[in-house]
């Protein structure tokens, strides 16, 4: 069954018209000039605006800031930036949409933020796709600080921040234990600021408009507006930016849909008739993906693909990892299959309890969250499958999973 997205009339901020990337002379001239005060007037700026990050954890961008700004007075090293293009999550398509579309805001975002924590150096990390980076720097030769570009492997840890912060310093992409955070020593020791390539799009802005602009979106407690990836049957994945507060039936056809997943991989599924009453809430975003699951899909069996994937993705450095996410994944593959099912439900809630938080990244967290909320919205699924009947009619996967591909 196909269902067709929502008409939606938004105003985006950050992408630019068109398909084709903005250079620099068009994108001067939607935005204007970036021109900001000293470090502290972008500071109040950014900490007046409420902005959050948007690479999964919402965590507010001022903070983060002023951390890493007076780790590099502490320590007497100049901090180091790095935007987080990665994008591991296979079912997110943002930030390289943004990349492609408006490279120079992200990089004028770079700037305002090397600025502000008074950087001595900026990275710019990646997957393979976004291949107009460099001729979008070579236009930018009036730039303060130069920006180098690093590509990363394709993976879903690549961009976790202490695995981003080592590859750039030479090593693995692999995530590292965790203390002193990234903000303390990070690339090459130095106190790092790794933010998302989004987040610095809507700094950039907030740098050159002011808080009260960026808070005429969205609402008083959750600000601004937020590039989603949207997930249904029968379309490609489809960019979109949207306030805080927009009800999701705004953006996806739940109609005729059984689930909502909500904030991708490491997020929620919600059944549709409640997620027919959320709003889009940056707590719940994640890494702004959101998939409608048609009623005649099976969603204990997506979830099995995606838990596959994501045991797959650990490096197995953490016990967590080494021996839960592949005794999880294996666990709900059973559920996935009409039959018995054995002791795989309570294992499963077991093991959730014993993974959590005992991971040197918060990847077996996100993992967790999303089989609890599989066991509770496809419950009834679930007994149907013990009982040997699945109710999907339709056996074609939603998610993306890489190993799809192979
Ligand atoms: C397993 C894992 C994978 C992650 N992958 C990404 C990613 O691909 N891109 C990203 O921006 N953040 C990713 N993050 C979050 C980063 O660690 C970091 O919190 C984020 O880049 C900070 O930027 P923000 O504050 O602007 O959101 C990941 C986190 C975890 C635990
Ligand atoms: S918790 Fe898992 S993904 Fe994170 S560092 Fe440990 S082994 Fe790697």
């Amino acid at each position: 069954m196909t269902a067709t997205f929502p008409d939606l009339h938004l105003s985006p901020r950050l992408l630019a018209p068109g398909t084709a990337p903005a250079d620099l002379a068009a994108h001067r001239r939607r935005h204007g000039p970036l021109e900001y005060g000293d470090p502290e007037s972008v500071l109040r700026a950014v900490a007046a605006s409420g902005l959050t990050g948007r690479g999964g954890a919402a965590f507010p961008t001022h903070r983060k800031l002023v951390a890493v700004a007076e780790a590099g007075r502490r320590t007497g090293r100049a901090p180091v930036v790095v935007a987080n293009g990665a994008e591991g999550e296979p079912a997110s398509h943002k930030d390289r949409t943004l990349l492609h579309r408006s490279p120079h805001l992200v990089l004028d975002g770079l700037r305002a933020a090397a600025h502000a924590v008074g950087a001595g150096k900026a990275y710019i990390a990646v997957g393979d796709g976004a291949s107009g980076l460099e001729s979008a720097l070579a236009q930018r030769t009036g730039d303060p600080l130069p920006v180098e570009v690093v590509r990363l492997p394709a993976s879903f840890l690549a961009g976790q921040s202490s695995a981003l912060a080592r590859y750039v310093s030479g090593g693995a992409a692999l995530p590292a234990d965790q203390l002193p955070p990234v903000r303390e020593r990070g690339v090459h020791r130095a106190p790092t600021l790794v933010q998302n390539v989004e987040t610095l799009a809507h700094l950039a802005l907030v740098a050159r408009h002011g808080a009260d602009w960026y808070r005429t979106a969205g609402t008083p407690a959750q600000p601004g507006s937020a590039l989603c990836t949207l997930h249904a049957a029968g379309h490609e994945p489809r960019v979109v930016e949207a306030p805080y507060g927009l009800p999701l039936a705004r953006l996806l056809p739940l109609e005729g849909a059984s689930a909502v997943l909500v904030g991708g991989y490491h997020g929620t599924w919600i059944p549709a008739c409640e997620a027919a009453r959320l709003t889009l809430d940056a707590t719940l975003l994640g890494a702004g993906v959101l998939a409608a699951l048609p009623a005649g899909r099976c969603g204990v069996a997506e979830t099995a693909r995606v838990l596959r994937h994501l045991a797959l993705q650990s490096a197995g450095q953490c016990g967590p990892c080494l021996n839960g996410l592949p005794r999880i994944a294996t666990a709900f593959r059973t559920l996935a299959a009409p039959g018995p099912q054995g002791t795989a439900r309570t294992d499963l809630t077991r093991w959730s309890g014993l993974v959590e938080g005992r991971g040197a990244c918060h990847h077996p967290d996100g993992t967790v969250r999303l089989v609890r909320s599989a066991l509770t919205t496809f419950a009834a699924e679930i007994d149907s499958h013990a009982h040997g009947h699945c109710t999907a009619t339709d056996r074609t996967p939603l998610l993306p999973v890489p190993e799809d591909r192979n």
